[in-house]
């Protein structure tokens, strides 16, 4: 029997309908229905918002800290609900399932560490004469009502990103979850229910993306943070005066140099996590792989045997790699663009045909440059291999995208390593490792194409909070 869901609207579980319905990402079966919120709804949240952000703003900083401990204690309570549910609502492998419910707790502890750190600045301001007897100090105030809008690729995790900070920031939000995923958020909002978090100053609201438009254009919000595709371009455009934080999409790539500084094996098994956790739906999972000439006839073998051997199934069954893709649109689009590499030259060392959602893990060599799959972002399970003969030509080669994200480098040189990190346009360089790492507390995000801003507890707080001068004139 699948589930109901209410919405919450202004702190509240409300329940107008069940019209969205939430299926199993493996059997197509419906697993739940949840309330669709329409445009007065979304209206609504932002009014209450809006009221509530003297409240939050004077919401101290303990008490922040205290809702943020509540969340972190229930999601531990909650942890294998969270992952089942993570597996049935976005097709996760229970692996990578319980992966992000411990960042996910991650994410809530450092916002709770960091709500009752959010310092300020002592500013020197004798520069001259004019200005003796002056001095300054600015305090770091929340910026105001924010909206949230999330992807479906990692239900929870993404969506405490924008939260958790937002709570230790002392802003009121109204969340959007991607429609074919909400559960994550719905249970998240739940939880928040359950603290004395000021009425009003959360929304968690699944609705229609036409619903959504004041989440973008209203006035009374003060910033969006968006994470999905490049459509995120199109809300900057329409969003007005607002701050706008976007995490978008890349086609990652990993160098491994000559002396890669590794094991071949362990290189290899890092790769392969990288390129298909997931089935590859991650914004940083590797696209991209730029194999130094000399070691390409002995690193190909060991990827192929590697990626052929990945378990697809049912992403409850312990052992699955491969779990299905979001839908059948995304496994086609994905399908279509290496069967569009195949005709252009490129050959196929591994995958196979798709089953309606399900795509396996595929690696190609000799992609032409232009082909989709080298320059735009697969978000699937699907990854290339080129050579390259100076570590020089490997960084242009990184650059010669319209995305930048992270890159990861395996190099045993400490002069690559630098030259990497100083040559790169990524928001990220990963030395000994995938683009794919990612720690919750680091500045993650991109640059050109990938995003605008940067996520990561703290830097999430600077944003949602902006810096008031207080200035004295002494005698
Ligand atoms: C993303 O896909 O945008 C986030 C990746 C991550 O948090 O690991």
């Amino acid at each position: 029997m699948p589930t109901s869901h209410p919405y919450y609207l202004a702190s509240r579980p409300k329940a107008p309908n069940d019209d969205l319905e939430v299926t199993d990402k493996y059997s197509g079966e419906c697993i739940a229905r949840v309330a669709l919120a329409d445009a007065a709804a979304v209206d609504e949240a932002i009014a209450a918002a809006s009221a509530a952000r003297a409240a939050m703003r004077a919401f101290p900083p303990d008490a922040r800290r205290d809702v943020l401990e509540h969340c972190v204690l229930r999601f531990r309570e909650r942890a294998e609900e969270l992952a089942q549910l993570l597996c049935a609502e976005a097709g996760k492998p229970i692996g990578d399932a319980r992966g992000e419910v411990s960042r996910l707790i991650d994410t809530f502890r450092e916002a709770a560490a960091e709500s009752t750190r959010i310092g300020g600045e002592v500013h020197e301001l004798q520069i001259s004469p004019r200005t003796r007897g002056y001095r300054g100090m600015s305090q770091r105030v929340p910026v105001g009502v924010c909206s949230f809008i999330t992807p479906f690729n990692f239900p929870l995790n993404l969506v405490a990103h924008k939260v958790a900070p937002a709570i230790a920031a002392g802003c009121p939000f109204v969340l959007k979850p991607s429609e074919k995923t909400p559960l994550g958020a719905l249970l998240i909002g739940g939880v928040l229910a359950e603290t004395d978090l000021p009425l009003g100053a959360f929304s968690v609201l699944p609705c229609r993306v036409e619903d959504a438009t004041a989440l973008v254009e209203d006035d009374r919000i003060a910033l969006l943070s968006f994470t999905g595709g490049l459509v995120g371009w199109d809300l900057k455009a329409r969003a007005g005066r607002k701050k706008v934080v976007l995490e978008l999409g890349g086609n990652a790539a990993c160098i491994v140099d000559a002396d890669p500084g590794a094991a071949l094996d362990h290189v290899v098994e890092r790769l392969v996590l990288g390129a298909y956790y997931q089935s590859g739906q991650s914004c940083i999972s590797v696209q991209r792989i730029l194999v130094h000439r000399s070691l390409i006839d002995a690193l190909r073998p060991r990827l192929v045997e590697a990626v052929s051997k990945l378990r697809t199934g049912d992403p409850r069954d312990e052992h699955t790699f491969i779990g299905p893709m979001i839908d059948e649109d995304a496994a086609r689009r994905v399908e279509d663009w290496i069967d569009e590499a195949c005709r252009a030259g490129a050959t196929r060392l591994a995958g196979g045909a798709r089953k309606g959602r399900m795509l396996p893990a595929t690696l190609l060599e000799n992609v032409p440059r232009d082909a989709r799959l080298q320059r735009q972002e697969a978000f699937g399970p699907v990854a290339l291999i080129e050579p390259f003969d100076e570590f020089d030509d490997a960084l242009s080669i990184v650059n010669d995208s319209d995305f930048g994200l992270q890159a990861g480098v395996f190099t045993a040189s400490l002069d690559h390593a630098m030259r990497a990190w100083d040559r790169l346009e990524v928001g990220g360089v990963i030395i000994g490792d995938v683009p794919s790492f990612r720690v919750d507390t680091m500045p993650y995000g991109g640059v050109k194409g990938s995003g605008l801003g940067r996520e990561g507890v703290r830097y999430a707080i600077e944003d949602m909070t902006e810096p008031r001068l207080l200035v004295i004139r002494g005698s």
